[in-house]
């Protein structure tokens, strides 16, 4: 058995590393995993008081709480059956000082840590206050987080072949070679590196959506929020659509949806959840820039989950887009918010201790790669100027109908507290003024 009881949410990128205990298992061998669950509301006031206190710290690590996120992640590495249980655990403190000792035991320090005198003695006091609301009958106090343990077992011919990886690093941690821990396909870069393509990253994207990315789906809760609410038979494109996680949503609102992506192994992954879940999607592997095999006016509606960012040419893109879309019909896309993620931007701290977005080469339109090895913008984004955006739009006979720039959701506020202080994301709703052909018949069923 490999246990990892409460560390995996610390770890950069647990994917990698569950990718790796797995072939210290035997066939047959079991990985186990825990974390928290819900953290017990009646202590919601530590992170409150810590969000004003403390200073913004950068997660420890990818973070994976509640049993959703915990059964992905064997599941999208180990194989073989998954169970996962959740317990209440009762966590006693016989008062104040033992909590308030305890809380130097493990990672709550490194906020403690950070506080200056001050602001450490207003938090201690301020936590001495709060706390009397979780004093139960017998007169300690109880913490009653959720406990989510994971328990996966391997197939009993796992991993059988046993010839030597030919990567130094696998060798040592006695990986076979096996197609799945080959380098990415790819080019490479003038440093030699294996260049990132969206093919060479389609399983681990997937899998990273599989165990649950709260960034990724509160991205897909901002888009679904401004299309049409009646879906109901609509004929929709999910542009750029990867696994289809926003096909999915779309289609389980009632929508026709047509999935577009030039991944082949995106679009298997999608297609593969499609087999297992019917909800009568139609995927095809094809490029937005031409929409080739998609006939003039057969959408009543287009939705683009930040990816029109990842397509060279928007003049192309959104023509074709135009072309497919019925006269009056609608696009929706996301794309990483232009005046704050420029290429390369970081993060700074203001005097006083907020967060604040470090930004230049705004006006460069230009393609670039994140270095950020976890990041998905490895794979590369093109950076364009926010006026590209909207004149290009216009330019193809849309008018802009709405333009968000969405507050993050109390968990990417937790994840990721700068994203409080700028939008990470920009969103825009156009509609066309195209005047298409009418739709030409021979198009597949629901897109009529
Ligand atoms: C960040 S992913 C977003 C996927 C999906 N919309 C989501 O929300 O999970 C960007 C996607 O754009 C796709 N893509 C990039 N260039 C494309 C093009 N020219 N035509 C169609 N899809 C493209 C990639 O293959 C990838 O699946």
């Amino acid at each position: 058995m490999v246990c990892c009881a409460s560390a995996i949410y610390l770890l950069g990128d647990p994917l990698a590393a569950i990718g790796g205990w797995r072939w210290l298992l035997r066939p047959g061998g079991r990985l186990a995993l825990s974390a928290f669950g819900d953290l017990d509301g009646r202590w919601a006031w530590k992170q409150e008081l810590l969000g004003r206190l403390a200073p913004p710290l950068d997660p420890l690590g990818a973070g994976c709480d509640g049993p959703a996120a915990l059964e992905g992640l064997p599941r999208s590495t180990v194989a073989g059956a998954v169970t996962v249980q959740v317990e209440r655990v009762d966590v006693v403190y016989a008062d104040a000082r033992a909590w308030w000792a305890e809380q130097w035991t493990h990672g709550e320090r490194r906020a403690l840590e950070r506080m200056d005198s001050r602001a450490l003695a207003a938090y201690q006091a301020a936590a001495f206050i709060a706390i009397e609301g979780c004093r139960e009958a017998d007169g300690a106090l109880h913490w009653r987080p959720e406990v989510v343990y994971a328990i996966a077992s391997t197939w009993p011919g796992h991993h059988q072949d046993r010839r030597p990886h030919p990567d130094p690093v696998c060798r040592a941690a006695r990986r076979p070679a096996t197609a799945e821990c080959r380098p990415p396909a790819g080019r490479r870069d003038d440093a030699g590196m294996s260049e990132v393509t969206w093919e060479s990253m389609a399983d681990w994207y997937a899998a990273k959506l599989a165990a649950g990315s709260p960034i990724h789906q509160w991205t897909v809760n901002v888009i679904l929020a401004e299309v049409d609410q009646d879906l109901d038979g609509r004929p929709l494109l999910d542009l750029g659509c990867g696994e289809g996680l926003v096909a999915r949503e779309l289609a389980q609102r009632g929508a026709q949806v047509t999935g577009v992506d030039l991944s082949e192994l995106l679009i298997g992954h999608a297609r593969r959840q499609e087999a297992r879940r019917p909800l009568g999607i139609h995927y095809r592997v094809g490029d937005a820039r031409t929409l080739s095999d998609l006939p003039d006016g057969s959408f009543a509606g287009v939705a683009a989950n930040l990816s029109i960012n990842d397509m060279p040419d928007l003049h192309a893109v959104f023509g074709a887009v135009s072309r497919v879309l019925r006269p009056g019909g609608w696009l929706v896309f996301t794309v990483p918010h232009p005046c704050f993620e420029t290429p390369h931007a970081g993060w700074a701290t203001t005097p006083d201790g907020r967060p604040a977005r470090l930004v230049n080469a705004y006006f460069d339109e230009t393609f670039w790669r994140s270095t950020n090895p976890q990041g998905v913008r490895r794979v590369g984004v093109w950076h364009r100027p926010l006026a590209t955006y909207l004149n290009t739009l216009i330019g193809h006979q849309f008018t802009v109908a709405r333009v968000v720039e969405p507050r993050p959701d109390a968990a990417v506020a937790t994840l990721h507290p700068g994203r409080t202080e700028v939008p990470v994301l920009l969103l825009v709703r156009a509609v066309s003024h195209h005047a298409a052909p009418p739709a030409t018949p021979q198009y597949p069923d629901h897109a009529q």
